[in-house]
C-alpha cells in the first residue's frame, strides 16, 4: 500500500484534536490515526513499559500504514519515549511535549499550571524543560489521572455542565496557587479546551501545543519531500483519510464515545486496527 503522508498516535482519544489541526493546515495530507485503547492510560506506567508499548504500536502502525511522519500526539509517550523512538525507526517524529516555553513567555505573575498525567509532571524531560525555559517562574504542577479517564470514556457523550463540572478541580486548585496560565500538557485536555476557559474566567490563560505541533509537522514533511522526493511518487491513492482506529475496544460506551467524535468531526471511524482485539 502506497504511505500515508502522517501516522497520529496516542494512548486514546487525546491527539484526534492534533490530527484535526494539522488538516486545517494542510488539507490535502492524507492521515491515519490510531489510539492505543487497549493499553490506556499509558500516563498510570511504569516508565519502561510506555517506552515497550509505544515500540510495539509504532512497530505495528508502521507496517499497516508505511507513513511518512509520526506525530506522537502524546505527552506523556513523547516526554518518555521520543529518544528510543528515533533510535529505532527511521521515519521522522514530531512530539508532543508541555508548552512551558510559550507559557513562560505568556504569564504576567511568573506563576504557571501545569495539568499532565501522573507520568508527564514528574518525567525528566519535562524537568529539563523548565529549567530551560521557565527558570524564573513558579511551575505548580497537577497529574490528573481521573481527568484523562473521564475525557477518554464520558467525555463525547457528557453535557456541557458535565463537562465543565470535570474541569473545576483542576482550575480550582491552580487557582488557589496563584498561577495566571495553565498549560494542558495532555493531549485528552485539548478536548475541554472551551470548557478550561469558560470556567477559568479571563483571569486565567489556557494554553496548549496545537499550533506549534502542527507547524512542526508541516515543517518536517516539506523537508522530507526535498530530501526523499522519490517518497512522494506513488501514484496510488491513499484508501481512507483521517482514518481512526483504536487497539481495543472494552465497552460500548468507549465505541460510543469514538462514534460520537468521528460523526461530529466528520471523519471515518475503522474500528479495531485487528478484529481479534475486539474485547
Ligand atoms: N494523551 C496522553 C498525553 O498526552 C495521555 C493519556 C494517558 O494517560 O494515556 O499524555
Amino acid at each position: 500500500m502506497s504511505g500515508v503522508d502522517y501516522l497520529f498516535l496516542d494512548s486514546g482519544t487525546g491527539g484526534l484534536p492534533y490530527m484535526m489541526e494539522l488538516k486545517k493546515l494542510l488539507p490535502q495530507a492524507s492521515c491515519v490515526y490510531v489510539g492505543d485503547t487497549i493499553h490506556f492510560p499509558y500516563g498510570e506506567r511504569e516508565i519502561e513499559d510506555i517506552r515497550q508499548l509505544s515500540i510495539e504500536l509504532t512497530a505495528r502502525c508502521t507496517e499497516k500504514f508505511n507513513p511518512k511522519v509520526i506525530v506522537i500526539a502524546c505527552n506523556t509517550i513523547s516526554v518518555s519515549s521520543l529518544d528510543v523512538l528515533r533510535k529505532n525507526f527511521s521515519v521522522p517524529f514530531v512530539g508532543t511535549v508541555p508548552a512551558i516555553k510559550l507559557a513562560a513567555s505568556l504569564t504576567k505573575n511568573n506563576c504557571i499550571g501545569l495539568l499532565a498525567t501522573r507520568h508527564t509532571v514528574n518525567d525528566s524531560y519535562t524537568e529539563d524543560l523548565i529549567a530551560k525555559f521557565a527558570k524564573n517562574c513558579t511551575v505548580v504542577r497537577r497529574g490528573d489521572a481521573e481527568l484523562v479517564s473521564f475525557i477518554e470514556h464520558n467525555l463525547f457523550t457528557a453535557s456541557y455542565e458535565e463537562r465543565c463540572n470535570a474541569v473545576t478541580p483542576a482550575v480550582n486548585f491552580f487557582r488557589q496557587h496563584g498561577a495566571d496560565s495553565i498549560v494542558l500538557a495532555c493531549t485528552h485536555f485539548i478536548h475541554l479546551q472551551n470548557e478550561f476557559q469558560d470556567v477559568a474566567g479571563n483571569q486565567i490563560q489556557v494554553i496548549d501545543s496545537r499550533d506549534g505541533v502542527a507547524r512542526q509537522a508541516v515543517r518536517v514533511l516539506s523537508e522530507l519531500k526535498k530530501e526523499k522526493p522519490e517518497l512522494f511518487d506513488s501514484t496510488e491513492s491513499v484508501p481512507v483519510d483521517k482514518a481512526v482506529y483504536v487497539t481495543g475496544l472494552r465497552s460500548k460506551q468507549d465505541e460510543a464515545e469514538y462514534r460520537s467524535w468521528c460523526a461530529r468531526s466528520n471523519v471515518p471511524f475503522m474500528g479495531c486496527l485487528e478484529a481479534s482485539s475486539i474485547h
